[in-house]
């Protein structure tokens, strides 16, 4: 079984991802870490983001058992995945490694922009996860003053205006609802409430939301 859940940036669905992984004892992918870890590696290599040839050779060659990197989880990674996830090349040189990993017994749970479109446009559950910018910036925001780290909060919101507009414009595979996803809304919900509501989704879809 296949889940497969998209979202913009801060929108909660790697959390939720993670713990509907947790619940039914699937496998999990957050696929942006397959696009943090090419700029990651673009850069370290020397190049610029934007470099097609550099991006698509260091795609090919990414090895997926190295995204336990915490640099990756930041927001200065997240936005340049955000640059080489547009060019087409990259987006095709790390599919295979997606839907060969979305086929594991006895499941799997997705997370990313175009899991419900092109990924796995067969998946058996499609969640698309949002929140307003405002909320996801203040959520972006707590955890930055969290770790002590200073930025002012209508940065944050701008790089997450910033982000949703370069993801949902690219031609290649931009983030968008795929016709058959359930909304998800987690504007107002906690991580909690959130997951309670996603366990309620797929279990109306398919009927059986446990082990
Ligand atoms: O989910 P995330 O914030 O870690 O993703 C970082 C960037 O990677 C995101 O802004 C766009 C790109 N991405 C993508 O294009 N397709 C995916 N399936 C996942 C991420």
């Amino acid at each position: 079984m296949i889940i497969a859940i998209d979202g913009p940036a801060a929108s909660g669905k790697g959390t939720l991802a993670k713990r509907l992984a947790e619940h039914l004892g699937f496998h999990c992918l957050d696929t942006g870490l397959l696009y943090r870890a090419v700029a990651r590696d673009v850069a370290r290599r020397g190049f610029r983001l934007d470099d097609l040839w550099a991006a698509v050779a260091t795609a090919r060659s990414l090895d997926p058992a190295e995204l336990e990197d915490a640099d990756l989880r930041g927001t200065a990674a997240g936005d340049a995945a955000s640059i080489v996830a547009r060019i087409a090349e990259v987006r095709a040189a790390l599919l295979a490694y997606q839907r060969d990993f979305s086929r594991q017994e006895p499941g799997s749970v997705l997370d990313g922009r175009d899991i419900g479109t092109v990924v796995c446009p067969d998946a058996d559950v499609k969640i698309f996860v949002t929140a307003s910018p405002e909320v996801r910036a203040k959520r972006r925001f707590a955890e930055f003053e969290a770790r002590g780290m200073g930025v002012a909060y209508e940065t944050v919101l701008a790089d997450i205006i910033a982000r949703d507009a370069r993801d949902a414009g690219r031609p290649n595979a931009p983030m968008a609802v795929a016709p058959d996803a359930l909304l998800l809304d987690t504007t107002n919900l906690s991580i909690e409430a959130a997951f309670d509501a996603a366990v309620g989704l797929i279990k109306r879809k398919i009927g059986h939301p446990g082990r």
